[in-house]
């Protein structure tokens, strides 16, 4: 199904009594992935894809809950609805049960999904999901819950429910991304500072890869482990509340503290890559977006040899972009392990890109690439007539 096909269907119901529509977009992270987690810094940005949620009050208490690209629909009762599955369900049940230790009363529901933002490629689908579950109860049910809350206890459910250990960087984004901007956020404090970005002459786009490597969330969760790891053996020698604030300089003799070259490495990743977050946000708003490409690809890097959390498809289609004209920077950008690439790519060279691309990326994986041009205006909000 496609969006506009979706939106006339549902569009058509929506009455405002007892039927309701609601969007919450995706992300794309401009720079600092894997810091999130360490209270570091991210800069992210609210894209135009994302989940629309239909939603109808229903007597009785049944949750039925309907997956448009999936093609699948689940009745769950709400007396016994606080157990993970495994499924897609568990994104939004994890939130429900959340918004009901606030004050939520259950209530039976029909909620349709429908996301325009491809699945496990890196641009936050799963996030979109939970924020729009928790938009539309907050809205619908006059909970008024702030949405910086509404981001928290999204990541909660993803951390408890789902069981990802991941950063507030995802749910955040999709809760407070604002048109034309990226959000330098400070993930300690969970505050964030706008940035214009209007890119000029420029145009920021996602290649999926379309690979989507297994065991992704177990990576994902031992690498947050593993900088548990060096934070406690930091804290052994002094007092280090999170790693994500820490500069350049405390690496130099910090790295000496800590004799794994693994755990070495992930520190270095860490401290590199929040110092290039702060540094991006700058040459943003010099619109320096040639020096804006170099931390691009230095990121990427950095996220394949210190972080190793690349794959062999993600680092062709960077080094595709490397040498394809009118591309002044790559980068995976999300977990990894697959999913897409960010690139930033000079307007009058875009489809002479997406050629590129698709021929090269084809001859040496096999594979087709799918290329999303992105705009980043994505608000999450409630849809009427
Ligand atoms: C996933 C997580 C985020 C963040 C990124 C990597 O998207 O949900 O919290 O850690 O990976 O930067």
């Amino acid at each position: 199904m496609k969006t506009e096909a979706f939106l006339s269907t549902y569009l058509k119901q929506v009455n405002g009594r007892d039927q309701f529509l609601f969007f919450a977009p995706g992300r794309v992270n401009l720079m600092g992935d894997h810091t999130d987690y360490t209270g570091g810094y991210v800069l992210p940005a609210a894209i135009s894809l994302g989940t629309y949620l239909f939603v109808r009050l229903l007597p009785g208490n049944e949750l039925r809950l309907t997956s448009e690209n999936l093609n699948d629909q689940q009745i769950i009762s709400l007396d016994n609805f606080s157990k993970p599955t495994g499924q897609w369900t568990d994104y939004p049940v994890g939130v429900l049960c959340e918004l009901e230790k606030q004050g939520w009363e259950k209530q039976g529901l029909e909620l349709i999904y429908f996301g325009d933002v491809p699945a496990n490629a890196g641009l936050s689908s799963s996030a979109s999901i939970e924020m729009v579950t928790a938009f539309a109860m907050n809205t619908l049910f006059h909970l008024e819950i702030p949405l910086k809350e509404l981001a928290l206890l999204s990541q909660r459910a993803e951390n408890h429910f789902v069981g990802v250990h991941c950063g507030i960087m995802d749910q955040y984004t999709s809760a407070m991304g604002k048109p034309d901007h990226a959000l330098l956020i400070d993930c300690h404090k969970v505050e964030h500072k706008e940035i214009s970005a209007e890119l000029e002459n420029y145009k920021l786009v996602a290649v999926n890869s379309n690979v989507k490597h297994a065991l992704v969330n177990s990576v994902y969760n031992q690498r947050v482990e593993e900088l548990r790891q060096v934070k406690k053996i930091l804290n052994s020698f002094f007092e280090v509340p999170y790693l994500g604030h820490l500069t350049g300089d405390d690496y130099e003799w910090l790295d000496k503290l800590v004799e794994s070259p693994l755990l070495k490495k992930r520190l270095r990743h860490v401290v590199n890559e929040n110092v290039r977050v702060q540094y991006v946000a700058e040459l943003l708003e010099q619109k320096n977006y040639q020096m804006i490409g170099q931390l691009m690809y230095d990121s990427h890097e950095s996220l394949a040899f210190d972080f190793e959390v690349s794959c062999k498809e993600l680092d062709v289609l960077v080094k595709i972009a490397s040498r394809t004209d009118g591309v002044v920077g790559a980068r995976m950008t999300g977990a990894g392990f697959g999913g897409c690439t960010l690139n930033l790519v000079k307007a009058g060279a875009l489809s002479s890109f997406q050629d590129k691309i698709a021929t090269d990326y084809k001859k040496e994986t096999g594979l087709d690439a799918v290329i999303y041009p992105l705009s980043l205006n994505g608000e999450t909000k409630m849809l009427s007539k």
